[in-house]
């Protein structure tokens, strides 16, 4: 199935290509069409095609700038027909070429030899070129036709660039899948050092999982160093590509100016580089989307790439409508009534306000809203583009675009189908968490680690769908989820189930999924996992898969580190706690509020008085009571020291170690944070960090 994704694609890209008219091929007819038009007068008007195209002499003047250096291919001639026919009306006879140039061979004058030459005046003879200046006359168009096609190839170099990038994703992630022993003897100078100091840090400090605070308003999502590095590059890329080849040929009269030269040089090549890059923008925005499985990248990974190719995409946009705008703004205000121009417009419009209501600010706050609005301002941006490249022979980028885009949405639809529509049964548990029991087919067959997209089948939110990390029941029939309770759906949810009795409903829901991939934590001889809050389902259902499949010689250490306010979230993860049972895993839990009183409101109120004393101590004699019936857990009290827990597990293991954390996002960083520092260790163990938590919103 994969295969055929990755075969079809494939086959997608390398028939667009071939199928393109590159301008290289006819530049030599439009040189001397216009070296013609300009240097000499045989006929009355500007451009006279019906005059050019039928009088002997300027036929025979063309074929002869043809001739020289055998640029008189089928291309270059087919395109002077052509334009004959377009322009003036004028259909040629078989083997008219030939007439002309022996025409031009027996009368052509070396305009040299003609004492005071008056371009202007009417001549009625063949002219021979001056070599020198055929040649400048070509370098001037292989300047501005020659950039249609040099700027095809910086889009497809940018292209290459994120296919490189990806290659490099993709032999990480494969080679620790099939070469596990070799990945942990990797350890040493240059690669611990690139490890420590690019591959795994955040851009600055600690930052990643958790948004950068600018104002408010401007909050941004840092990504990773490694990431920052392949995005300033791609920026170098294309900043670079718009800089060269864009040399003025100041001896012909081409451009009236080397300004408009440049503008019009910059209006072509921004917006054939914006058009070649855009099936990329689509295409990583998807769900499914086999690059994910291919270089083993998040989806979150990807969005970020998304959004950056995007912003690139957006300015080349406006740079190639402002500088057209500034060359052509004598004839805008009649062009603008063409099709091909307002939609040019609409779509770069639609553009704007995306990059605006894209910001994190509105996409945490209104995610639906958000998610609506830029699916409709995209079908706007793709239709808008198409309308005004179609007809300039860009239209296999669109379809690229489109075609991935679809087949998402089909894929979508079709996992809905696969998984069908149980019935699922929702209870509202301690802690504001949504239990959510789902019945599923035998034949789907979860991913540990992985997530699914939710739909809760009701009149007013049946269209959202939510990612939800899950862990497959004892008896294999069902998923459950654990939500904790937000401000949206959930929000919903809960005030359905506060009103149920026992707290309890049943929802139809649609599962899309399973997507995400299991960490590769697994091959290390010891792996940590640590899980807050609601970060848990995904990690215990990682470890879980683990532990079921180790061998019982192995010497691999498995550890789980849940990190939780309070007892109460021991009852909703009761049952998953309890299967630990018996099974290698290390639990330790750190509580890190349990003296203290939560509130409805999640306020902390710090105990004081008799009351809360009182309260205290029945909190303890139930403390008592649960460590004893999970005595296979240990239980600590208070916020744990991830600094400590990272160089302590690095020290006792022995040999190479992986964390593998979910949940808040400052536990996250802390981790990654952490985790980068013991890279290089005295023991020289491989340490590896992954982050199973997933931040686009
Ligand atoms: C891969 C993945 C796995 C997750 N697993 C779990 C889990 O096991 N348990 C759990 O409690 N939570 C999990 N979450 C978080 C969960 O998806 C959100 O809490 C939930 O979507 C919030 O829904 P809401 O409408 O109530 O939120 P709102 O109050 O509307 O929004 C709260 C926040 O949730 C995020 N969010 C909202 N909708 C989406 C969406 N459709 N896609 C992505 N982010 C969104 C936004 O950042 C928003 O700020 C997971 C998220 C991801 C990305
Ligand atoms: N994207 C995904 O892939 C994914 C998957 C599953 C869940 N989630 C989301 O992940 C979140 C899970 O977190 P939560 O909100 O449920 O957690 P939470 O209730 O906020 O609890 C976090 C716990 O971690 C502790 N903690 C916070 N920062 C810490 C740090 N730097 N070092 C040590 N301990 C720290 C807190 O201690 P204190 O009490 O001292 O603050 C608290 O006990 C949820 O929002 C859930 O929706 C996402
Ligand atoms: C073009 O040339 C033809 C003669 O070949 C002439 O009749 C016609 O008037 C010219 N057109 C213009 C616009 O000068
Ligand atoms: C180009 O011109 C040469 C003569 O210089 C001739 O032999 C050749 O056939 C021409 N090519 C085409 C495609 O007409
Ligand atoms: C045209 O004449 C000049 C001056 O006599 C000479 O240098 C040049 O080579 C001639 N060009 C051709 C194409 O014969
Ligand atoms: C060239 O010819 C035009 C029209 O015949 C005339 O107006 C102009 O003065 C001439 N230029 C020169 C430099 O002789």
């Amino acid at each position: 199935m994969k295969l055929a994704i990755v075969f079809l694609c494939t086959l997608g890209i390398a028939t667009a290509y071939p199928s393109f008219q590159f301008e290289r091929d006819s530049m030599y007819y439009w040189s001397c069409s216009t070296q013609l038009f300009h240097s000499v007068a045989y006929c009355d008007g500007d451009y006279n095609f019906t005059c050019a195209c039928t009088n002997p002499n300027a036929l025979a003047t063309m074929a002869g700038c043809l001739a020289y250096g055998h640029k008189n291919t089928s291309s270059n001639l087919a395109q002077w027909e052509s334009n004959c026919l377009l322009n003036g009306e004028v259909t040629f006879e078989e083997g008219w070429f030939d007439v002309a140039y022996n025409y031009y061979l027996e009368n052509a004058v070396n305009i040299s030899q003609i004492p005071d030459f008056n371009a202007s005046e009417k001549i009625d003879y063949p002219i021979i070129y001056d070599p020198r200046d055929i040649d400048l006359w070509r370098y001037a168009y292989y300047q501005y036709l020659g950039n249609y096609d040099n700027a095809l190839y910086y889009g497809s170099g940018a292209l290459a660039y994120w296919l490189m990038i990806m290659l490099f994703g993709a032999i990480n992630a494969w080679s620790r899948v099939m070469f596990p022993g070799l990945i942990k003897k990797l350890n040493w100078g240059p690669i611990n050092w690139w490890r420590e100091y690019i591959s795994m840090p955040a851009t600055f400090r600690k930052k990643k999982a958790q948004e950068q605070k600018i104002l408010k308003i401007f909050d941004v999502l840092i990504p990773t160093r490694y990431e920052t590095i392949v995005i300033f590059l791609f920026y170098g890329y294309i900043l670079a590509v718009h800089c060269v080849k864009m040399h003025y040929v100041k001896e012909v009269s081409l451009f009236s100016s080397k300004y408009e030269f440049q503008l019009r040089n910059v209006a072509d090549r921004t917006g054939i580089v914006a058009t070649v890059i855009m099936p990329l923008v689509f295409l990583f925005s998807g769900r499914n989307n086999f690059l994910q499985w291919l270089t083993g990248w998040h989806f979150s990974t990807f969005m970020t790439y998304h959004r950056h190719i995007a912003r690139v995409m957006f300015w080349l946009v406006v740079i190639h409508a402002v500088t057209f705008t500034v060359e052509y703004k004598t004839i805008y205000a009649e062009e603008v009534s063409e099709p091909f121009l307002y939609w040019g417009i609409i779509a770069t419009v639609a553009a704007g306000v995306m990059l605006i209501q894209a910001m994190l600010f509105l996409r945490r706050r209104w995610y639906e809203i958000f998610l609506l609005l830029h699916i409709v301002l995209a079908a706007f941006y793709i239709a808008g583009t198409w309308i005004h490249v179609i007809d300039y022979g860009y239209g296999p980028f669109c379809y690229a675009t489109i075609a991935p885009w679809c087949f998402d949405r089909a894929v979508r639809l079709a996992r809905l189908a696969f998984f069908g529509f149980p019935k699922a049964k929702v209870t509202l548990m301690a802690n504001e968490v949504i239990k959510v029991v789902i019945p599923k087919p035998s034949y789907w067959k979860p991913i540990p680690g992985g997530h699914a997209f939710i739909h809760f089948l009701k009149p007013t939110y049946f269209w959202q769908s939510h990612p939800f990390t899950y862990v497959d029941s004892s008896d294999k029939s069902s998923i459950i989820l654990f939500c904790k309770v937000k401000g949206g759906i959930t929000h919903s949810l809960y005030k359905l189930l506060v009103k149920s009795p026992d707290q309890t409903t049943t929802i139809r829901v649609g599962v899309e999924g399973p997507y995400g991939e299991s960490s590769s934590g697994r091959y290390s001889d010891t792996a940590v996992f640590i899980a807050s809050g609601n970060g848990i389902p995904g990690i215990y259902s990682e470890l879980i898969d683990i532990a079921k499949h180790l061998s019982t010689e192995t010497k691999q250490t498995l550890k789980l580190i849940w990190i939780i306010r309070n007892y109460n979230s021991l009852e909703w993860f009761a049952e998953e706690l309890e299967a630990l049972r018996g099974t290698p895993v290390e639990t330790t839990i750190y509580v890190t509020r349990a003296e203290t009183i939560i509130n409805d409101d999640e306020d902390v109120v710090e105990k004081d008085d008799s009351l809360s004393k009182l309260k205290t101590e029945k909190e303890e004699e139930n403390h008592g009571s649960i460590k004893s019936r999970f005595d296979h857990i240990d239980f600590r009290q208070g916020r744990p020291s991830i600094e400590e827990i990272i160089a302590d597990k690095t020290q006792a293991s022995h040999g190479s170690i992986a964390f593998v954390t979910c949940g808040h996002p400052a536990m996250v960083d802390e981790v990654r944070y952490f985790t980068c520092k013991n890279i290089n260790n005295p023991e020289k163990k491989r340490v590896d960090f992954f982050e199973q938590v997933q931040v686009w919103a």
